[in-house]
């Protein structure tokens, strides 16, 4: 869902970020890296409620990828009691916030509880219109694109489809992100400037701030920062502007 051309002056309307530098955060601090990801835990929230004042209707955060499997088993375990002790800690007050929650990725490798947890978040605050947060836990871009054309593939094979119905709004229709527009503006924190497999569809049109503060230390007076400097930018998605 593209915005009208001629909006560029306006802050965006979906703000994605990459989640990156916990880990060194916690490094520079001598403690071990789980001290990182409480730390940017905490932030998730202040960021969350700055939305609203900022103009940011949908915030997207990227907190555990398809690769993050590859992490040393004690990671990988407390990052999982991390997401289920937030959500059981920060339901209430997301709901009180006004806060839509929804998640996108493959359920199939996460632990039923924390399957069960997410699927209650998501209803209990499913009529909340003030800010859409969807986090991104065990997504890939490739492995979303890939799980979507296997379901058209599907539906095809059923007969429920023809091939010649197939186009890119077919395709977004199946994608975890079908509820979503696409991202105005996508932040990596930690000065890494890669995309690391978040949102590659939907981003085609985005634009990019690879900023150098780590996670745990990115503040919400940061983020009207990049939307200010976002303010400022000539999109064009391809067109030429007069
Ligand atoms: C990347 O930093 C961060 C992650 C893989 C996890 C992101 C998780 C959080 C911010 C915590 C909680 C999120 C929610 C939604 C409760 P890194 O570990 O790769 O850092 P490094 O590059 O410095 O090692």
């Amino acid at each position: 869902m593209a915005k009208d051309i001629t909006d560029h002056a306006s802050g965006p309307n979906h703000v994605a970020i990459i989640m990156d530098g916990n880990g060194r955060w916690a490094q520079q601090r001598g403690r071990p890296r789980l001290f990182g990801h409480h730390a940017g835990a905490r932030r998730v929230r202040e960021i969350v409620e700055a939305c609203p004042d900022l103009g940011v209707k949908y915030l997207t955060i990227f907190a555990f990828s398809t690769e993050n499997w590859k992490r040393t088993q004690s990671e990988v375990a407390g990052l999982m009691k991390l997401f289920r002790r937030y959500i059981e800690k920060e339901a209430k007050a997301l709901f009180e916030n006004g806060v839509r929650v929804r998640f996108i990725g493959d359920r199939m490798k996460l632990d039923d509880k924390l399957v069960s947890l997410m699927d209650e978040l998501e209803i209990f605050t499913a009529d909340n219109t003030e800010v859409h947060l969807t986090i991104a836990l065990n997504y890939g871009g490739r492995d979303e694109v890939t799980r979507a054309a296997q379901r058209l593939a599907l539906e095809i094979e059923q007969g429920r489809l023809s091939h010649k119905d197939v186009d890119a709004e077919c395709l977004s229709k199946f994608l975890d992100t079908r509820f979503l527009p696409d991202p105005d503006l996508v932040i990596r924190t930690s000065g890494e400037a890669r995309i690391s497999n978040f949102l590659l569809w939907q981003s085609a049109y985005a634009e990019y701030e690879f900023i150098d503060t780590l996670w745990p230390d990115f503040t919400s007076a940061e983020l009207g920062t990049l939307i200010g400097n976002y303010g400022g930018r000539d999109r064009r998605f391809g067109a030429v502007t007069a």
